[in-house]
């Protein structure tokens, strides 16, 4: 590994919907680091039928948002996997002021230890996007089992039902039908949103236009992480 390459940190913050996953996917590969989606992470406890899957299934089920301890202690294994060697996306974590709060103190304490010369201070990205193009993302998204995500309105694939990468049969998640919609964003505006305005008070978060199309949405996260990378290079963080 590039021994002189700068650690990228970087949440993304966004309601149900924003394009998170859709833009965490392509930057990660574009930077060359993990996309850690707490959403995914939850999903497949829940596949797996584990203690945690069977605690959060009808938690998610509902649209509400699975207890903090629970989360975090699975997003610090996560991090804690060597391929987090160079940096991370995290995509849905952290969605609570107390998440936010325990996110700081571990990488504080685990991951950027003094010892390494590449650190960049975590930052956020928060994707904004509009209500009602929010509900048609939510209610026409539709999954491969692989990850990759389409929209039967906005990013439909070639053939109907099908993913265009391996073929496999596209799938409704299980959240998105409309009455556990309308309870996810109530849960972002009353638990998220305040988690976006401490970052923002502290000056590490920045807002993109997530109204536009992906390819547009790509490049204006890609030229705020640049941007940000070179800052921390200047000032030596
Ligand atoms: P999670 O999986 O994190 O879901 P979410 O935050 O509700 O976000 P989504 O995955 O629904 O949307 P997204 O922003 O990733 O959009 P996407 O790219 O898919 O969480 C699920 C549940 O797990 C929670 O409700 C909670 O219960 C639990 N949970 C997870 N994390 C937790 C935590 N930290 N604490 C507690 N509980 C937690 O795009 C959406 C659609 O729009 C797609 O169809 C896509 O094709 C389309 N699209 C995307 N971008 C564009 C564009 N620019 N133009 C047109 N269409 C677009």
């Amino acid at each position: 590994m590039d021994q002189t390459r700068r650690k990228i940190a970087v949440v993304f913050l966004g309601p149900p919907g924003a394009g998170k996953g859709t833009q965490a996917k392509v930057v990660a590969g574009h930077c060359r680091v993990p996309h850690i989606s707490s959403g995914d992470l939850l999903r497949d406890q829940v596949a797996r039928g584990t203690e945690l899957g069977l605690k959060a299934k009808s938690i998610m089920g509902r649209g509400e948002l699975v207890p903090d301890e629970l989360v975090c202690d699975m997003v610090a294994w996560r991090l804690r996997q060597p391929d987090t060697e160079p940096g991370f996306i995290l995509d849905g974590f952290p969605r609570t002021a107390a998440q936010a709060g325990w996110l700081d103190a571990f990488l504080e304490h685990e991951f950027f230890d003094n010892s390494h010369t590449g650190k960049v201070l975590p930052f956020v990205i928060q994707i904004e996007v509009d209500y009602n193009n929010l509900l048609r993302r939510l209610t026409g998204r539709r999954t491969c089992p692989a990850g990759h995500i389409y929209n039967i309105y906005l990013q439909p694939p070639r053939v109907d039902e099908a993913c265009d990468v391996d073929g496999l049969k596209l799938v409704i998640r299980n959240d998105d039908r409309e009455e556990v919609i309308r309870e996810r964003l109530a849960a972002y505006e009353q638990q998220t949103k305040p988690v976006a305005d401490y970052y923002w008070s502290k000056g590490r978060l920045v807002a993109v236009n997530g109204d536009l199309p992906v390819e547009e949405v790509t490049a204006q996260i890609n030229k705020v992480i640049e941007d940000h990378c070179a800052v921390a290079t200047d000032s030596k963080l």
